[in-house]
């Protein structure tokens, strides 16, 4: 590998100055060359053994992002561009080509680990020289940008596609360098802090586009980092491609964000683009800072923002119930289908019922005696994985594979009645996929997170004796289609939902969680209605 990319190496300035010299009056022509060669080298695989984190931005993302970050009026100073992780030069390029079409004049800087990608990168610049007036300098240094780079002054823009990696999958040795570098890292990937530090080197004034992990939305890990961008920075726009097959080879769901370092107004709104280009919808910046944990939700209508706004300033689920999590332990498959013990997996439940459970062992593995009697309790059971929100009752106290629970003390128990008929509610279905759906893997399906779900609101009034006595027939009868709509009614009676609010309601439905004749982009991500849930996402 090293030797083929120190050929490369060698021979990439010859065969870039063929391409000046030969293409010398057609920018256009150079500008295809540009990318061509770009093409080459990452899908040749010269990229290194495609390392976590090195995947190219393809040309056409390349080429919205570079759109997304220079609209608007620039004045006529040369501008100044950062691209972190700059790899091969993709985005320095793309926003080259558009700030030619804009009569825009540029300084651009990448900062790249790789050192062949960083070299490889600065050997373009000649090329680019050639193919138009909008360069004013080019330099890319071999630099880690959130270790060792420290630029003399801010940036009017920055661009990147940082690398997506989750701290755990980090070097104990880099890990403790980051901690010791940044404050508050916690269990943030390196997309995060790449933002983070994009965000501290980016002028009053300037502009930041970057395409980041959809998870950024909604994770816990980036709630403070969500927290900066709404307050202290304008969130301008949010491109969801996660439905677009971006990086075809991986399993990631992109979103492009668009920031400009500037305090938000009153008014001021953040657009939410289907990848076509359509605006999905605008919400107040203000509202999402509002929302738990700032979330950004990306299906949620903002007209859904005064309903939100009254049912979350009232008592949350984790207020009035302990959750407590299943066995996500190493080796557990090694104790399945063996043993007396009887295991409830997420694909076992059902809304209302547990449909199957399988045998299981855990003396096969390292688990304490308190961990198994806890669970070996009544309880009211949810999937760790589901496409609509559902859950069910376990009388016999069986053990749980990565399902949640909430410890119930048995049938009559009224509590155990109300949480049945919340969690199979077209209410929590709508605002579990509505706040959190930022965070759906492939398949449409959505992991449960139990921060997630102590967040959702907790009703102040007390069940009615016929909602609690509607549950238990649904329970009895085993088709909890049946006694939807009343259940339905019932949860939303216990909120005060008028009206127009259930007709809201049962429109984001329609649109989050369609039947077969749902809306067609989401139906295609959301097949089923609900039912089995595979222990982890299929990839
Ligand atoms: C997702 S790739 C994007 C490459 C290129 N900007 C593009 O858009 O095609 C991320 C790049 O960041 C680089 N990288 C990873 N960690 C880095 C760090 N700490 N400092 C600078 N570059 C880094 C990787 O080597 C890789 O080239």
């Amino acid at each position: 590998m090293v030797r083929r990319r120190g050929r490369e190496l060698e021979l990439l300035p010859r065969a870039i100055q063929a391409l000046v010299q030969r293409h010398a009056d057609s920018p256009a022509a150079l500008w295809g060359w540009i990318e061509r060669l770009q093409d080459a080298r990452e899908l040749q695989g010269t990229v290194a053994v495609p390392r976590q984190g090195v995947v190219a931005t393809p040309a056409r993302v390349a080429r919205l992002m570079a759109e997304r970050l220079l609209r608007g009026p620039h004045g006529n100073r040369p501008l100044r561009l950062l691209d972190a992780g700059c790899g091969s030069g993709r985005l320095l390029t793309a926003a080259l080509r558009e700030a030619s079409r804009r009569r825009l004049r540029l300084g651009c800087e990448g900062v790249e680990t790789d050192v062949a990608a960083a070299r490889w990168a600065q050997a373009l610049e000649e090329v680019h020289r050639a193919a138009g007036a909008a360069l004013v300098g080019w330099k890319i240094l071999h630099a880690d940008f959130l270790l060792d780079y420290a630029p003399p002054s801010h940036f009017d823009l920055c661009i990147a596609n940082p690398p997506w990696v989750a701290a755990r999958a980090l070097s104990a040795g880099y890990r403790r360098k980051l901690h010791s570098h940044l404050r508050g890292m916690g269990r943030a990937d390196l997309s995060a802090l790449f933002v983070q530090r994009l965000l501290e080197v980016l002028r009053p004034g300037g502009r930041l586009c970057v395409i980041v992990p959809n998870k950024l939305l909604a994770s816990d890990y980036a709630t403070a980092l969500r927290h900066r961008l709404l307050q202290d920075f304008r969130l301008e726009e949010v491109w969801d491609l996660a439905g677009d097959g971006v990086f075809s080879a991986h399993a990631a769901y992109p979103v492009i964000l668009v920031v400009a370092h500037r305090r938000p107004a009153a008014g001021d709104t953040v657009a939410v683009h289907h990848s076509g280009g359509a605006v999905r919808t605008r919400w107040p910046q203000e509202a999402l800072l509002a929302l738990p944990r700032h979330v950004v939700p990306l299906d949620l209508p903002a007209d859904s923002w005064p309903l939100l706004r009254r049912l979350l300033a009232g008592p949350r689920l984790g207020d009035a119930v302990p959750v407590g999590c299943g066995l996500a332990v190493p080796g557990f498959q090694r104790a399945m289908d063996r043993g007396r013990d009887r295991i409830i997996c997420s694909g076992d439940i059902r809304p209302f019922r547990v449909r199957g459970r399988r045998r299981f062992a855990p003396q096969q593995l390292d688990l304490g005696r308190r961990t198994l009697a806890r669970q070996k309790v009544p309880k009211v059971v949810i999937p760790g994985m589901f496409r609509r929100l559902h859950a069910a009752f376990d009388a016999r106290g069986d053990l749980l594979g990565r399902v949640y629970f909430v410890p119930v003390s048995g049938r009559a128990d009224s509590r155990r009645a109300l949480l049945l008929a919340l969690l199979n509610s077209r209410l929590y279905a709508v605002l579990y996929r509505g706040l959190f759906g930022g965070v759906a893997q492939s398949g449409g399906y959505l992991r449960l997170n139990a921060p997630y779900l102590r967040r959702l609101p907790w009703p102040q009034r007390a069940p009615s004796a016929a909602l609690l006595r509607l549950v238990q027939e649904i329970e009895r009868s085993g088709a909890p289609e049946s006694g939807r709509a009343r259940l339905d009614r019932g949860v939303e009676d216990l909120f005060g939902l008028a009206a127009p609010e259930r007709r809201l309601v049962a429109r984001l439905e329609r649109r989050l969680h369609p039947g077969p004749s749902g809306s067609p982009r989401t139906a295609r991500r959301l097949s089923r209605l609900s039912g089995s849930a595979p222990e982890v996402a299929p990839s």
